[in-house]
């Protein structure tokens, strides 16, 4: 294998780089996340994406660790379930995330649905600033969250979120939500970047990957680094994991850019932020 490129960090609102690429592990089983992570890391990734809802934290962490990196060397989120929208459970749940992980400290935390019918997301918020100003996570921000939901945050909070994950593929391209959250100052994090794989036999993407020698997958995966997303792809396939990363070496042009941009239909592979209210 050729060495590992330099992924680029973006600069979120209050200073903290975060590597423009990194892992995602939604979907891995406990059993297999370990290898995974650690196969993501040796290839050259520096970014990891869990949750507690994917049930794989404490695997998360015990990779970093068989990885030989300092826990500075690693960006590492995970987020709040989605049963802990009151005070005192985000910071319990914070706190719980820490243990699995076991880690002194995260580097982005995140509300994971806003989850408007089961509790008061405002009051979460709040739960999570004092988490920041505690200094045990260098950022906070939010997952899944509309412009209504955000605006709600800015009226009755005061730290402005430094992320916004929400889905985001060239099936559901997601500009007016961008714009806001680039407006404010937001950075977007684009989840199912490849739409799970359902991009990939689209005749527009194929097209430009044959004229680029690229794969789908890398285009699709460019088309959002050069929109200016944070993006983190899950694979449990070495090759993939390989060619994923393998994005900063070619360049699409703003024609390419707008023709994936205009395959967008408004299609979510994921539930709807609006009247999504399950609790695991
Ligand atoms: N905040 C949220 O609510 C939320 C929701 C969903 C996801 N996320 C985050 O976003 C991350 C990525 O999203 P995702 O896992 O749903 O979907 P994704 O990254 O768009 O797609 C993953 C799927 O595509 C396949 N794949 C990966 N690379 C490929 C390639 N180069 N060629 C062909 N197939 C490829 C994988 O298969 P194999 O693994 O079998 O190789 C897997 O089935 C998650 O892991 C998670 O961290 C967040």
């Amino acid at each position: 294998m050729t060495s590992a490129p330099t992924i680029p960090d973006i600069t979120l609102n209050n200073g903290v780089a975060i590597p423009q690429l990194g892992f995602g592990v939604f979907q891995i089983d406990p059993k297999d996340t370990e290898a995974a992570v650690l196969a993501a890391l040796e290839t050259g990734y520096r970014h990891i994406d869990t949750a507690e809802m994917y049930g794989n934290e404490k695997e998360v962490g015990r990779a970093l660790r068989a990885s030989g990196l300092d826990r500075s060397d690693v960006f590492v989120t995970s987020k709040l379930n989605n049963g802990y929208h009151a005070y005192g459970d985000a910071l319990a749940a914070f706190s719980r995330s820490l243990g699995d992980l076991a880690m002194e400290y995260l580097d982005l935390f995140l509300v994971h649905w806003p989850m408007p019918a089961v509790g008061d997301y405002t009051e979460t918020w709040r739960a999570m600033e004092e988490i920041y100003r505690s200094g045990r996570v260098k950022a906070i921000g939010v997952s899944n969250f509309q412009i209504g939901h955000l605006d709600r945050l800015f009226q009755e909070t005061s730290v402005v979120p430094a992320v916004n994950q929400i889905e985001v593929h060239p099936y559901l391209a997601q500009d007016e939500l961008r714009a806001f959250g680039a407006d404010h100052g937001i950075a977007t994090e684009a989840w199912s970047p490849i739409a799970q794989g359902k991009v990939l036999d689209n005749a527009v993407i194929k097209a430009i990957a044959t004229r680029v020698e690229r794969t789908p997958a890398q285009v699709t995966l460019r088309w959002h680094i050069q929109r200016g997303d944070i993006v983190f792809p899950k694979s449990v396939t070495r090759s993939r994991v390989e060619e994923n990363i393998r994005l900063f070496d070619f360049e699409l042009t703003r024609d390419d850019m707008a023709q994936i941009t205009a395959l967008d239909r408004g299609e979510r592979i994921g539930p709807d932020p609006d009247t999504f209210n399950w609790v695991p």
